[in-house]
């Protein structure tokens, strides 16, 4: 059990296939099927143990956590830096505010410092699509991607997977997947990596994706990762099952993309008239933060039995411990886990 630090065996993946084997977790799109399956298998141990009055195991004691973030966060940076804490590793933040890239450090000289520093795992936001990557290229550690510019965001996916998953057992329509599902995510698609990470991982567990964003916002050429796209918002809703909401990145933004706040609501904010328009009993999701009475109403956002947005957060530490804890058992002797897989 997760408590004396030997994880639970994880969930299906096919025979022969191991079940873990990246060293770093830098997008979903290097994910296989059966490997996302496991990591939201892995996670829900940790949902359990987050429940429990006590909730510290010495599953990573000893281990180093560095948590790099380059860009302003909240609840990922909180998110990452509980599950590190649950889980017993010894867990230190680095604000680029503070740190010496301000003084005009290289990204590799930063990634090198790190290095030499040992740690076990490196948790990494930065504001260019790729930076990841490139430290990932100059450490030995697992380095874990919480949101690179505009590429990917891949624990957000995953959370909002876990998520979306439990508010359907909890009605009884649980599945291990989530084929026959329509999900509509509306808003600045073009800058959003938690789009990106989500269109990858929803249909890769079988649902189908709408997109839909007022053009200016629509990336170039995104139809051909799959999904239908939809400059109005009414059309895009019509019969979906859920409706993911995102916030114009204006830090983003160079220039003007949309005309005002109040034009924007009211062509694609989720509103209690519009929310009628999805399937009865449609789930509501956002990533936060939330600008309310732009891209969202306070009445749908704070809907008891339709938004699941707080339990999205609630998810994001199960997912957390549950990626450092995989990514970290290559260096650790844990009973029963041998090369990637449970033996
Ligand atoms: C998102 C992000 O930073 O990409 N937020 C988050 O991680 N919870 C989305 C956003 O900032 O709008």
């Amino acid at each position: 059990m997760a408590s004396t630090g030997t994880p639970n065996p994880p969930g299906r993946f096919p025979a022969g296939a191991r079940a873990f084997p990246h060293r770093d977790l830098t997008g979903i799109a290097q994910l296989e099927r059966h490997e996302i399956l496991f990591l939201l298998a892995e996670a829900e141990q940790w949902v359990e143990f987050n429940r429990r009055a006590d909730k510290h195991c010495d599953a990573l004691s000893g281990q180093t956590i560095i948590n790099a973030f380059f860009e302003n966060s909240t609840r990922t940076l909180l998110s990452f830096e509980i599950a590190g804490k649950r889980l017993g590793a010894d867990v230190v933040n680095m604000h680029a505010a503070q740190s010496s890239v301000k003084k005009g450090e290289t990204l590799i000289d930063t990634a090198v410092t790190l290095n030499a520093m040992r740690a076990d795992a490196i948790v990494i936001r930065h504001g260019s699509s790729g930076a990841v990557d490139l430290i990932a290229s100059k450490v030995d550690c697992p380095v874990l991607n919480a949101g690179d510019g505009q590429h990917e965001h891949p624990t957000q996916a995953l959370l909002d997977a876990l998520a979306l998953r439990h508010a359907l057992e909890a009605r009884g329509e649980g599945s291990e997947d989530f084929t026959g599902l329509t999900v509509t995510i509306c808003g600045d698609i073009l800058h959003s990596r938690v789009a990106r990470s989500n269109i990858l991982c929803l249909q890769a567990l079988g649902a189908s994706v709408r997109l839909c964003a007022p053009p200016a916002l629509m990336p170039a050429g995104v139809e051909a990762m799959g999904a239908a796209t939809f400059a109005d918002f009414d059309a895009a809703l019509d019969g979906a099952d859920v409706a993911m909401m995102l916030r114009l990145q204006t830090e983003r933004m160079s220039g003007q993309f949309i005309p005002s706040a109040r034009e924007y609501h009211h062509l694609y904010g989720l509103t209690r008239a519009r929310l009628d328009r999805c399937a009865p009993d449609a789930l509501v999701m956002h990533p936060g933060p939330m600008n309310r009475g732009v891209e969202i109403d306070s009445d749908v956002a704070d809907m008891l039995d339709r938004s699941i947005i707080t339990r999205q957060v609630e998810m994001g530490v199960a997912v957390r411990m549950a990626c450092l804890d995989v990514l970290t058992r290559r260096g650790r002797a844990v009973p029963g886990w041998n090369d990637g897989q449970w033996t």
